[in-house]
């Protein structure tokens, strides 16, 4: 470059003195072409370089695959299957509960922590749907979120009855079969109205409302179903205060809460998502937000404590038709990432 101008500047002078010197100005130009093109080209080739190793970030346009990722996330998918197992589960009050995850190593399916893993999933689907599709892993996903809310929607047979648990995790803890071998008595825990358990109906009502979100242009009629279900559970849950630790002693030892508030506010939240019904949106900000959400200042986010969630969630909505959205945005994703500690296996990214 240095050079180059150094021959500019010499053969300009040179053509004031000769005006003859056509092929001066005619090397001037073939010099300042190649030039510009040698600037063009790296830059070029430097920004196709960051393009190969860097994907765009999500959310946004699925931009380059990186094909490691999309194979940990294949895998990960993969985590979910397993072979025919438990098939008579539910059949002591006549209900079909052989779908639905087990509970770590063990065979018992515990409803609190497996909705909340039907809740999370939906979201991650929902926010990453158009990325996951683009290295096929929207049906598996799906595929994987069906298998947990078809469960749900089984043990939800009535209004206000909710089957929060199947199998004895007392004789499951000492029975090293695989659940495909299990031969164990699966006994069933129930939730009704006077036996409340606040925390995982709502917990299963933000399960059922998110996935109706993910379902919605893929089954209308399956994603109306959950909905219906969402509702009422989440009427079930706000008009039957009580925590289930409390009312059934024994789930303290596995899943214990320390709450319900968080679970009725986070349930709310994805409800006035999916419906934009008003009073959803009261519901939180009003006189239940107050006593339970402690805005400003969330902890964590688990199995057991929402409220970060449903900040993040609310942010969504506050800031849709905000002035300034990029920035408000990113303040609020700096915000949750200093001050939220992600348990659980929630990694932020
Ligand atoms: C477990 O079940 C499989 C078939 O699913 C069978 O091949 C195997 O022998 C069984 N193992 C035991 C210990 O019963
Ligand atoms: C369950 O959580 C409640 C509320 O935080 C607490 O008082 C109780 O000791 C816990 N029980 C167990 C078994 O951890």
């Amino acid at each position: 470059m240095y050079i180059n101008l150094k021959i500019l500047y010499g053969v300009k002078k040179e053509m004031s003195q000769s005006p003859e010197d056509f092929f001066g100005w005619f090397l001037v130009l073939v010099i300042l072409a190649l030039v510009v093109g040698a600037v063009v080209y790296i830059i070029k080739k430097k920004l196709d370089h960051r393009n190969d190793n860097k994907p765009t970030p999500v959310p946004g346009h699925p931009g380059a695959i990186d094909h490691k990722y999309a194979h940990a996330l294949e895998i990960a998918m993969q985590f979910f299957d397993r072979g025919d197992s438990a098939l008579t589960d539910g059949s002591e009050a006549k209900l079909d509960l052989s779908k639905g995850l087990y509970d770590a190593g063990y065979h018992v399916k515990f409803g609190f922590p497996m909705a909340f893993t039907a809740t999370v999933l939906s979201w991650a689907i929902l926010e990453y749907r158009d990325q996951m599709e683009a290295v096929k892993q929207l049906e598996p996903a799906q595929q994987a979120l069906k298998w947990i809310t078809d469960f749900l929607l089984n043990a939800h047979p009535s209004q206000n009855v909710l089957y929060i648990q199947v199998g004895d995790p007392v004789t499951d803890h000492k029975c090293w079969d695989r659940p495909e071998n299990m031969t164990e008595k699966r006994p069933l825990t129930q939730v009704i109205a006077s036996v409340p358990g606040t925390e995982v109906a709502a917990e299963t009502a933000a399960a059922m409302a998110s996935a109706s979100l993910v379902f919605k242009t893929a089954d209308s009629t399956y994603s109306s179903t959950l909905l219906t279900h969402a509702k009422q559970l989440f009427t079930f849950a706000d008009n039957n205060r009580g925590s289930y630790s409390e009312k059934i002693p024994e789930v303290a030892t596995y899943y214990n809460s320390t709450g319900y508030g968080d679970e009725l506010l986070w349930a709310a939240s994805w409800l006035y998502h999916v419906t934009a019904d008003q009073s959803y949106l009261e519901y939180v900000t009003g006189e239940n937000g107050k006593e339970f959400a402690q805005w400003g200042s969330p902890t964590w986010f688990s199995w057991d404590n929402k409220l970060a969630g449903t900040q993040v969630r609310f942010s969504y909505r506050n800031l849709k038709h905000g002035p300034s959205l990029f920035f408000l945005v990113h303040e609020i994703k700096e915000w949750v990432r200093e001050s939220v500690t992600y348990k659980e296996g929630l990694a932020p990214s």
